[in-house]
């Protein structure tokens, strides 16, 4: 049942993505004829989401073993001389494309164009790598993540009826351009609420490396600052909402300040269903890895794709062909949602403390 549901939602994607193969006349790449497909993935970190190994590695996996082609998927433990090295492996292996999640746009455009001068096809997966060279970028609307993000926090602000709310901002890493796009997203939000005074804008800081631990440290300082006057907290993702979460249980503040969050992470669902959250944006990573490892075969078998769309570089000054998917805003009402389209099990939601409030959100 649930394998139906994915089977039609990733055929949809492949349909509306526009993506269609056209052979390339040469058949391979430089003279040597045609070398063995084989695609290296380099993901970031395992602590600023658990996205990367729960979610993005797995369905990555699947679709490689789908679709017969060798691979390697690594992960660089948030460690920039880590992911030049297993870049430099990767490429000595015999990769024929490499996707890459960079740490930052410097050492992520190093990466790429080492590839590419050695013939390796490229692809940016979720992060663009300003002034980089990837062929293609595969990633969701991150705009609208940010957007979904704002609007969230508002609709639980107007609901709680608190007037004049402070809202404070924890934004994701400064060398990410997902979070400088996130929080243009919901920034296009707030902005005119601040401007209007009809919010007042509390402490926007941004969190290095997206580091759960920093942003513990983070919100505190807020806090304190604000002398404990936060009404909602704009944070880029669940690990950094649940950071505020933290902070706010200590304070007991939990429930009656919403926080938002991104990944729609057990943590962060659980939060959602404890009343602690405010809401989620899901974007469904079966779908971006299932896009990304179709544009990995084809380019690692000499192939070119049109996807029928692009995202500009404002750094490199050049437009990217890209896949961009759309994200979907969770809150109590849909978590359910999550569960359906196989992301996350009941059983790593629903623990016996949350069995209630599972029940009521009709997860059964
Ligand atoms: C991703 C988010 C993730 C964050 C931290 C961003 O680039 O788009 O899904 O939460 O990085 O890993």
């Amino acid at each position: 049942m649930r394998k139906g549901i994915l089977a039609v939602a990733a055929a949809g994607l492949l349909v509306t993505g526009g993506l269609s193969a056209c052979g390339d006349d040469s058949g391979s790449k430089g003279a040597g004829g045609a070398k063995t497909p084989k695609i290296g993935v380099i993901l970031p970190d395992s602590k600023s989401s658990g996205r990367w190994e729960g979610a993005d590695r797995p369905f990555l996996e699947q679709a490689f073993k789908a679709a017969g082609v060798q691979y390697d998927i690594q992960n660089a433990q948030n460690d920039k001389t880590q992911f030049q090295t297993i870049a430099d492996q990767m490429i000595t292996s015999g990769v024929t494309a490499l996707m890459i999640v960079n740490l930052d746009s410097g050492t992520g455009k190093a990466v790429l164009d080492k590839a590419k001068s050695q013939g390796v096809a490229t692809i940016d997966y979720d992060r663009l790598t300003l002034g980089g060279s990837a062929q293609y970028y595969v990633s969701f609307d991150n705009v609208a993540v940010g957007k979904l993000q704002g609007e969230g926090l508002v609709k639980c602000l107007t609901d709680m009826k608190v007037q004049k709310p402070v809202v404070a901002e924890l934004n994701g890493s400064p060398t990410d351009n997902n979070a400088t796009l996130f929080k243009n997203g919901y920034d296009s939000v707030l902005k005119p609420k601040y401007d209007s005074g009809e919010y007042t804008k509390g402490p926007d800081d941004s969190v290095p490396d997206w580091d759960p631990a920093q942003a513990l440290t983070i919100f505190e300082q807020q806090l304190t600052k604000q002398s404990g006057k936060i009404d909602g907290v704009l944070a880029a993702n669940d690990k950094l909402g649940n950071a505020a979460i933290s902070i706010l249980k200590k304070n007991s503040l939990n429930g009656k300040v919403p926080v938002t969050g991104q990944d729609a992470e057990p943590q962060g669902l659980q939060n959602i269903l404890a009343g602690d959250q405010c809401m989620t944006v899901y974007k469904a990573v079966k779908q971006e890895a299932a896009a990304a490892a179709d544009l990995a075969i084809a380019l690692a078998k000499g192939e070119k794709k049109d996807t029928g769309q692009t995202v500009r570089d404002p750094e490199g000054n050049r437009d990217v062909p890209a896949v961009l998917l759309q994200p979907k805003a969770i809150t109590k009402e849909n978590v359910k949602d999550v569960i359906a389209d196989g992301y996350v099990t009941k059983a790593e939601v629903c623990t016996p403390a949350l069995a209630s409030a599972c029940a009521a959100a009709g997860i059964s």
